[in-house]
């Protein structure tokens, strides 16, 4: 089945016209990089895919339904993560978002303590669950957010600029952990970032957003100094040696 599947879409904010006529589909077990400047609709793109912003025109089918019906099966981690409930514990936290993102910790049952231990496994964070918030490292809060969108099983893992302020150990780290638990639970996922690099040689498909259009393919394809230059407007060179792509920009 597609992930996702985009037919003449538009989609626009206000009057202004963020995507037109998007026209490609996603097979679903595919770990999707997803990439664009500033102000592309990346984002947008996202909350388009779980029903938060609407389309305006076109088709858009999620796991072969309107994005409305399936949100449950999506797992999100925002970009926008300034509010944090930094007087909760770990496990507290995740324990927030195990009956949807209502604020407060719910009434837990023994199957909900399950499933925290679960995703907490999943992400090799059973040593944060007790430690506050505050004393955690940004990384280590990035693990908590990845172990709270994987709550209840998604078959989709959307991960908005989860890279960010992370340092190249931590995003190595972070990665290497979403690619397992992506091949291990044949989850789609897609994630954006603005640091190609750590990326390109892991990922299954790059979606490219700009220019209020997409260029979707394999990174061999897609990655190419006329392709990037023209998305970034500015100077971009891609080095490809020993099965390996290298992203630099210079001016
Ligand atoms: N609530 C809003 N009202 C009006 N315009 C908006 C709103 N949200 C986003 N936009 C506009 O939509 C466009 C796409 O924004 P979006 O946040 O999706 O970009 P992005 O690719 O995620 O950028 P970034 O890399 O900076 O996160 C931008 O031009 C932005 O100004
Ligand atoms: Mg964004």
């Amino acid at each position: 089945m597609n992930a996702v599947s985009c037919k003449e879409l538009q989609i626009r904010i206000g009057s202004k016209i963020i995507f037109d006529r998007l026209d490609f589909s996603i097979k679903e077990g595919q770990f999707v990089g997803v990439f664009g400047p500033n102000g592309a609709g990346k984002t947008t793109f996202f909350k388009c895919l779980f029903g938060n912003i609407p389309y305006s025109h076109g088709k858009l089918e999620v796991l072969g339904q309107s994005p409305i019906k399936i949100r449950g099966k999506i797992g999100y981690v925002p970009q926008q993560r300034d509010i944090f409930p930094l007087n909760l514990t770990g496990r507290a936290f995740i324990a927030t978002a195990i009956r949807g993102n209502r604020l407060g910790i719910p009434f837990l049952f023994r199957e909900d303590q399950k499933e925290i231990d679960r995703v907490l496994a999943l992400v090799d964070a059973k040593d944060l669950a007790q430690q506050p918030l505050t004393e955690l490292s940004g990384g280590q809060r990035q693990r908590l957010l990845l172990a709270q969108a994987l709550l209840g099983k998604p078959n989709i893992l959307i991960l908005d600029e989860p890279l960010n302020n992370i340092d190249p150990k931590w995003t190595q780290h972070i990665l290497n952990l979403i690619k397992h638990i992506q091949s291990q639970q044949k989850l789609t996922v897609f994630l954006s970032t603005h640091d190609l690099n750590p990326l390109v040689n892991i990922i299954d498909q790059v979606l490219c957003l700009g220019n209020k259009t997409a260029i979707l393919g394999k990174a061999k394809e897609v990655i190419t100094s006329e392709i990037l230059t023209d998305l970034y407007q500015t100077p971009m060179q891609v080095i490809k040696a020993e099965n390996r792509i290298f992203v630099t920009s210079f001016t």
